[in-house]
């Protein structure tokens, strides 16, 4: 440190002012490197993550990342460029992200792809705020509602509140899907969107989507797909021959990116060519074998991110893609839900599954219901003691629809075994519950942090 500053003072550049220098160096020298890297490799230790265990968190594709992308995204072609650099002098790293336009443009069956929200969440306001001035610059003013199903995930509500437009909840049938009785009666000339994922969030395919489809067309209104579980149909049906006017993908879910702890992920968002003059820009295009930028159109919402979106992530998502290839992409879904189905058949003898009477697509959504009653063990006392065995838990008490609800999606990168050690370990969990259903309220016991006590963390919240 010295010798830089010392080679800076040589070199002409002033020194800094005697008041503004510190009095002693700073203590870190007295820290080896040892030391440094233990405290960090111990604090990794103390997470769970996929990359130490499984982590069937329903809805969230908890899949692993290939090192793949990593090792393409530490290149320092890629990590070094910047966004301002003449289009020249980065070719490479703007074929990435328009070949990765075309690639997701293709597997969603849309016809634009706009790639810089950070997440699903933001995909859905950027294609909400996209539809609103489609209606807009129509004369089409009246259409403030989104219709969204009861089991809708809880973004999904917040994006239509968020983008100035009323939440206007559909129902279930008892089959879990989408009840199109009262879809057809709640849908109007009030009706901008309809949000929708399928499979939904019961891991059930949304057998009717093309009535759906019909019914909304039909009133003037567009269909959105929230496309947190394209893993479960990818290469097989495409959002938009279902009929859907508009996707977000979760590039953090299907297409293998790092959660990265919430953020930052990737939720490009794809549309037919009707709404394609309203989204964000700018878009990479090809001409004359050379790659560069195309501004949107004049009718555009404006921009949705600093630079071009989470350049790094979407680097990984198009690695990953070209790792695929046609007969990869279909392996995903394949994958996804032979092994859902798999579980969903092991665990059915321990837990009641409601809405499981037939095949699942990627994901089932099982119910602690009986264990509560019984012995008083709740669908989190379960999850908690998942986490006593180095495992992550599925998803709790999401839907709403299911009481006690344990989502479980193990997502198709898992082995068989892997699928097995997590079934005895539900067996173990339900011998526990008859015996000592005390060991379960207590868990987890041997994580780094016991169970927190949520009542007082929502009532005395520290907030700093
Ligand atoms: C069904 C569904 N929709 C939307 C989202 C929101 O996505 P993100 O977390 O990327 O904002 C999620 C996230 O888990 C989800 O599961």
């Amino acid at each position: 440190m010295s010798r830089l500053f010392d080679t800076a003072v040589s070199s002409g550049i002033p020194a800094l002012p005697a008041h503004a220098r510190r009095a002693a160096p700073l203590a870190l020298d007295a820290l080896p490197e040892n030391d440094l890297v233990r405290h960090h490799v111990n604090l990794s230790r103390k997470n769970l993550c996929v990359d130490s265990s499984f982590y069937p968190l329903g809805s969230c594709t908890m899949k692993y990342s290939p090192k793949a992308g990593e090792a393409v995204a530490s290149e320092p072609g890629f990590l070094q460029a910047h966004p301002w650099q003449p289009d020249s002098e980065v070719q490479g790293v703007l074929q990435a992200l328009g070949e990765l336009q075309q690639d997701l443009a293709a597997v969603t069956g849309m016809e634009a792809v706009c790639l810089y929200p950070a997440a699903g969440a933001h995909g859905e306001l950027c294609a909400l705020k996209t539809a609103r001035q489609y209606f807009r610059l129509r004369g089409d003013t009246d259409r403030t509602e989104v219709l969204v199903p009861e089991n809708a995930h809880g973004t999904n509500p917040a994006s239509a509140a968020m983008s100035g437009l009323t939440v206007v909840v559909v129902k279930m049938d008892a089959t879990g899907r989408v009840d199109l009785a009262d879809l057809r009666q709640k849908v109007s000339n009030r009706t901008a969107v309809l949000m929708l994922t399928n499979p939904n969030t019961l891991g059930l395919f949304e057998t009717c989507i093309e009535d759906v489809a019909r019914a909304v067309h039909d009133a003037g209104g567009l269909l959105y797909y929230d496309g947190a579980n394209l893993n479960a149909i990818l290469g097989r049906v495409r959002p938009g021959d279902m009929g859907f006017d508009m996707v977000h993908v979760n590039l953090h879910k299907t297409f293998s990116i790092p959660h990265g702890g919430g953020g930052p992920g990737a939720g490009p968002i794809g549309v037919k060519s009707h709404l394609a003059p309203y989204l964000p820009g700018p878009f990479l295009k090809r001409e004359e074998g050379a790659w560069g930028w195309a501004e949107a159109d004049r009718r555009s919402i404006g921009r949705y991110h600093g630079a071009f979106g989470n350049f790094l992530n979407l680097l990984k998502a198009w690695v990953y893609l070209r790792l695929l290839g046609d007969e990869g992409i279909r392996r995903v879904s394949l994958g996804a839900v032979l092994n859902a189905n798999y579980l969903q058949e092991k665990l059915r003898p321990m837990f009641p599954i409601p809405y499981g009477h037939g095949r699942c697509m990627h994901e089932f959504v099982a119910s602690a219901i009986a264990l509560k009653d019984k012995f008083g063990v709740s669908a989190m006392d379960v999850a908690k003691r998942i986490l006593d065995e180095g495992l992550y838990a599925p998803t709790v008490y999401f839907p709403l629809l299911v009481r006690e609800a344990l989502m479980i999606e193990p997502t198709e990168t898992e082995r068989r075994e892997t699928l097995d050690r997590f079934v005895e370990l539900m067996q173990t969990i339900l011998r526990e519950a008859e015996t000592n259903p005390q060991r379960l309220h207590d868990a987890p016991i041997r994580t780094p942090v016991r169970r927190v006590d949520d009542v007082r963390a929502a009532r005395h919240p520290i907030l700093k």
